[in-house]
């Protein structure tokens, strides 16, 4: 195979349905990025497990989510079944070889792999406010509570984390309504409640430490093969926002931590999007453009990003209008907005002479699509008839035994499977009220043992009111420092935010 230059996806077939070539994806063009779509059973899945194979052979690192847990597959060897042998002749094939990939397993909850944690501070207000859909009003707030824990050295890693700071801004709300402009009680209150609620979901399990480090899904084998991330999301697609939201982060995170490379030979890191609607489904304006923004400056990183959904319809035009390497599946047309989406489909294609696209569309049998790759000078080839070669691992789920032996075996395993709750903004504050607390009784017993005895031009450090300011801070320092301590660079680091309002590291 011409896997050292491109990876073979299957056969165009002539009008007559006889073979014509073979239809590969160009390697240097694989940070262009891609698109996968088609109704559902079409092969959308398969499309991208043999994608995924084909990039992992290359030593390009994969991170792909498995909403329906028929992407594990791809960790163990595939079996040679009629139907796919057929189809491996179909395109000719030859040898066709069986495969196991080396996957890493991450699960949100823990549970079907190494669990992917991020803490607050990383994820930022922006997507924050979007993974809580707050209001306008309330997201300023949340703007504004960030602020205050860069400013006040408070590190937010934890939902407990920014409970408590929320706690605590509700309580100054306004002293800090005159510093910042509007922070009302009820609009900290309604994002206090959001939280518990982003809580009883689950989502306390993704905020904490140890966060993930991306160095993790950029690993290859010794033989030069890259690791394929699979995200288990049958139980996070349960909850879209916080699916949509995490591969948010996820990509801005990569955008902030890769540098410039410009184009090279083959990707970093490919990332499977799956189900993106839900990313665009009623996000604000300002989110859209941030995507388009990030999709549009990641490729220079080596990143190609590859969105699987069932209807191009789904994405919006200036993200669609980036996406080089189409492979669409059939869709059905039986409603007339189903007939607009397969007219919009077939024009984003260069047409083929041959035939005619949106007939095409509606005719293309399981595992077949129209194909359309950027081929020399990053040009889209002339969409073609395209039967998908069949896959080298397994199609369908591994079991759980299977699974739980990946796991163990796994390069990461013992680095992230234990929590670890180091001291953050909850303990800290917990912390600066006590002091606050026994700062009032002492000076109250001051006050009232000590009041006979003044010295003059000293009475402001005696004064109970600045006594306890200049305990205040005291704490404040001490808090500082421990935070300085405990993570180097990264509160001054928390300060620069990048384009999705993640940390942005200038690494
Ligand atoms: N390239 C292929 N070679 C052989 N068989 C295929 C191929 N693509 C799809 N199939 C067959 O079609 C079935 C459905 O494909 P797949 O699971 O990829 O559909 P899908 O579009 O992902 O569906 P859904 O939207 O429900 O997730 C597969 O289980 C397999 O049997
Ligand atoms: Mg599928």
């Amino acid at each position: 195979m011409a896997e050292d230059t491109s990876i073979f996806i299957g056969a165009s077939r002539k009008p007559d349905d006889s073979y014509q070539r073979a239809e590969e994806l160009l390697l240097r063009y694989g940070n262009r990025h891609g698109l996968i779509t088609g109704a559902t059973g079409t092969g959308k899945t398969v499309s991208l497990q043999v994608l995924a194979e084909g990039f992992s052979n290359a030593g390009v690192p994969v991170f792909c989510a498995d909403i329906k847990g028929d992407l594990s597959g791809i960790a163990m060897m595939g079996e040679a079944k009629d139907f796919l042998v057929k189809r491996a002749e179909q395109v000719k094939l030859d040898p066709y070889r069986f495969q196991e990939f080396p996957v890493i397993f991450w699960d949100l909850f823990g549970e079907q792999g190494h669990p992917i944690r991020a803490t607050i501070s990383e994820m930022g207000p922006l997507l924050m406010s979007r993974l809580m859909n707050l209001t306008e009003a309330q997201e300023g707030v949340m703007n504004i509570a960030f602020r205050i824990a860069d400013e006040e050295g408070l590190l937010l890693l934890d939902l407990k984390d920014l409970q408590s700071l929320l706690a605590n801004i509700a309580e100054r709300a306004d002293e800090l309504s005159a510093r910042y402009g509007n922070v009302t009680k009820p609009s900290v209150g309604a994002i206090q409640r959001t939280l518990l609620v982003l809580e009883s979901q689950g989502a306390a399990n993704f905020f904490g430490e140890p966060a993930l480090r991306i160095a993790d899904l950029m690993r290859t084998t010794r033989d030069g093969r890259g690791a394929v991330s699979v995200l288990a999301a049958d139980k996070l697609m349960m909850n879209p926002r916080l699916y949509a939201t995490f591969l948010l982060w996820l990509m801005s995170e990569l955008f902030e931590e890769l540098p410039e490379v410009g184009d090279l030979d083959q990707p970093k890191l490919v990332f499977f999007f799956d189900e993106a609607h839900l990313l665009f489904e009623d996000a604000p304006k300002v989110l859209v453009d941030r995507v388009e923004q990030v999709v549009r400056l990641i490729r220079s990183k080596g990143v190609g990003v590859y969105f699987v959904t069932q209807n191009p319809l789904d994405i919006p035009e200036k993200v669609l209008a980036q996406l080089g390497n189409r492979v669409q599946h059939a869709l059905r047309a039986y409603t007339p907005r189903e007939q607009q989406a397969v007219r919009t489909a077939a024009e984003t294609f260069r047409p083929n002479p041959d035939f005619d696209c949106a007939t095409a569309i509606t005719q293309l049998a399981t595992g077949e699509a129209l194909v359309s790759m950027l081929e020399d000078k990053g040009v889209p080839a002339m969409v073609q008839r395209t039967l998908i070669r069949p896959p080298s691992s397994r199609l369908g789920p591994i079991t759980p035994d299977e699974r739980r032996k990946i796991i163990a075996e796994s390069p990461v395993a013992g680095q992230y499977d234990q929590v670890v709750d180091r001291e953050s903004a909850f303990e800290m504050l917990q912390k600066k009220a006590k002091d606050a607390q026994e700062a009032e009784a002492q000076a109250q017993q001051q006050n009232s043992g000590g009041s006979r005895w003044t010295i003059p031009g000293f009475d402001d450090v005696l004064g109970s009111g600045n006594r306890r300011s200049s305990n205040r801070q005291t704490v404040a320092e001490a808090a500082i420092k421990s935070v300085v301590r405990s993570v180097g660079s990264s509160v001054g680091r928390a300060i620069v935010r990048g384009i999705l309002g993640s940390l942005a590291r200038g690494r």
